[in-house]
């Protein structure tokens, strides 16, 4: 892909959240060989370590070589501290020459798949789950746009990683298909409020994850465990490379409706 398509998504200053793993990591590799010379990635998560390796790879990378920055910044998206540093990082690593900024909303939680709807009593775990897997998406969204408001030359994309289980409900799941739902419904808002930005929810399909290995542990409902040991077992889960390409496509063509909900296995 990087020969044929090098810099077509332009000099970009590109936010990547959940990048220390899983699918993040690789949209944060696919994206270092897209974009052109001058542009920064800003790379975000709580791992350190993990953020550190990558940005090292990038760095070294043909990409690294040829003039992209890279910047980490360990923050826990559920803190407004966390908010505030990638925004402080991105407003100080955006310079001469950005003509597109991206934000990618990757970060989540699948939260406790082990108990059902009737167990959840405690409020404050559940406001804890939809502070990191909604309302942070929501203001770091928002903390991004301001800082980098609406000028002539420059493009503005956000991401949204949503899921199947937006728009549609799996038992004992109940955490994760409200704030994948809500939080969906929050990027179809700003694309009607906000003609100029292109908003995609992009649904990237079973991922060989992490993510995969709590659901086909943790999930409580057995025929739903079921279905994501057998997605497994069978080799049915994607691969975050494979996923990742088709986001890749959607954005370099950037033909989608803005606000839509597109799955990886319609493109
Ligand atoms: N895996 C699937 O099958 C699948 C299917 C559909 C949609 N998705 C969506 O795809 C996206 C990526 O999922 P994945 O499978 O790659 O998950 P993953 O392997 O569990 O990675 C999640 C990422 O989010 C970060 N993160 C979690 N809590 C955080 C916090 N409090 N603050 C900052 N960062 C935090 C993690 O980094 P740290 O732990 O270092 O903070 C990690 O980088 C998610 O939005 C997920 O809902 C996944």
């Amino acid at each position: 892909m990087s020969s044929v398509l090098s810099g077509n998504l332009g000099r970009v200053l590109c936010i990547i959240t959940g990048a220390s793993r899983g699918f993040g990591r690789t949209v944060a590799r696919e994206m270092s060989v897209l974009v052109k010379p001058g542009s920064v990635l800003v790379l975000t998560a709580r791992s350190g370590n993990e953020l550190r390796t990558l940005q090292t790879e990038l760095t070294e990378s043909e990409a690294g070589m040829a003039g992209l920055r890279v910047e980490t910044v360990v923050a826990d998206m559920a803190q407004m501290e966390g908010l505030q540093n990638v925004v402080r990082t991105s407003e100080e690593a955006f310079g001469e020459g950005i003509d597109h900024l991206m934000l990618i909303n990757n970060a989540a939680s699948l939260g406790d798949v082990s108990r059902c709807v009737t167990s959840f009593t405690n409020m404050a775990e559940v406001d804890s789950y939809l502070s990191l897997n909604v309302s942070s998406s929501l203001c770091l969204t928002a903390r991004v746009l301001q800082a980098f408001p609406q000028r002539p030359g420059l493009r503005r994309t956000v991401v949204n990683v949503t899921s199947l289980c937006a728009l549609q409900p799996f038992r004992s799941w109940v955490l994760y298909c409200t704030g994948k739902a809500a939080r969906e419904m929050m990027f179809k808002v700003l694309a009607e409020e906000e003609p100029d930005i292109r908003v995609l929810n992009y649904s990237p399909g079973p991922l060989d994850t992490a993510m995969q290995v709590e659901a086909r542990t943790n999930t409580a409902d057995p025929s739903i465990r079921k279905s994501f040991v057998d997605m497994f077992d069978q080799g049915q889960l994607l691969t975050c490379e494979a996923s990742c390409a088709k986001l890749m496509k959607l954005l370099l063509e950037d033909n989608y409706t803005s606000g839509a909900h597109i799955d990886v296995y319609d493109v």
